[in-house]
């Protein structure tokens, strides 16, 4: 028996807390480069303020389909990212997941692949999911390799679908089904 499904080697996952959160991310934005890992939309900067009322709005439609969270460090409970899981559709078992660390010092030390452990233990052994989703940025590999580690698999590739400084790059998607994550349990 799993006694802390959000409990990690490095990180533990915690509830979001929009104050903490909207601070958080109106200063990881302000790094373009984190935000263009991460997102297809244009960088721009939002305050703190507009963050924790954005967040704020989302909880008040009490999405059931919406599992967000905070990523810390298990060390010093720092706040160093957050994680997301969404399904478009409950029926057919099969959810997004999005992660960024905007602390970047921590990036390329195990901490987001073991956050993504703790998702992916959470879709399949408390959700009883059957496959998680994600999509990422051709020029993102240290992410690409992150998210191998973690069991995901190459499924697809939008072609071209970012404009990023006068080139087009493709947006690849990978999964990762239950029964994959079972053998890597065995
Ligand atoms: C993507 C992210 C969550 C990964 O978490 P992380 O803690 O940095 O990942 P890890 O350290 O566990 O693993 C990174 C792996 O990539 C490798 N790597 C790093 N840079 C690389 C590069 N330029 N090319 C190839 N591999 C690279 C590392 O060596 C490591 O692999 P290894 O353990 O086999 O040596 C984190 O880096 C992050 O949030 N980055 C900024 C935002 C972002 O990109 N979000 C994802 C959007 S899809």
């Amino acid at each position: 028996m799993i006694t802390d499904l959000f409990r990690g080697q490095l990180v533990r996952l915690t509830a979001e807390d929009p104050e903490l959160m909207g601070k958080a991310f109106s200063r990881w934005y302000r790094d373009t480069e984190y935000h263009r890992l991460l997102d297809t939309s244009p960088s721009q900067l939002w305050s703190a303020k507009k963050f924790k009322e954005w967040i704020e709005k989302d909880y008040e439609k009490d999405q059931p389909n919406f599992f967000p969270f905070q990523i810390h460090t298990l060390s010093d409970d720092q706040l160093i990212g957050f994680l997301g899981l969404f399904l478009p559709t409950w029926s057919h078992g099969d959810c997004w997941v999005g992660i960024g660390l905007g602390e970047r010092e921590y990036w390329g030390k195990g901490y987001g692949t073991d956050a993504m452990r703790l998702a992916l233990r959470y879709a399949f052994a408390e959700l009883n999911l059957h496959r998680v989703t994600l999509g990422v940025f051709e020029y993102n590999p240290r992410a690409i390799r992150s998210y191998e580690k973690a069991g995901f698999r190459l499924e697809g590739r939008e072609r071209q679908v970012l404009h990023r400084d006068g080139q087009r790059c493709d947006i690849l998607i990978m999964g990762i089904l239950h029964e994959d994550w079972d053998r890597m349990q065995a």
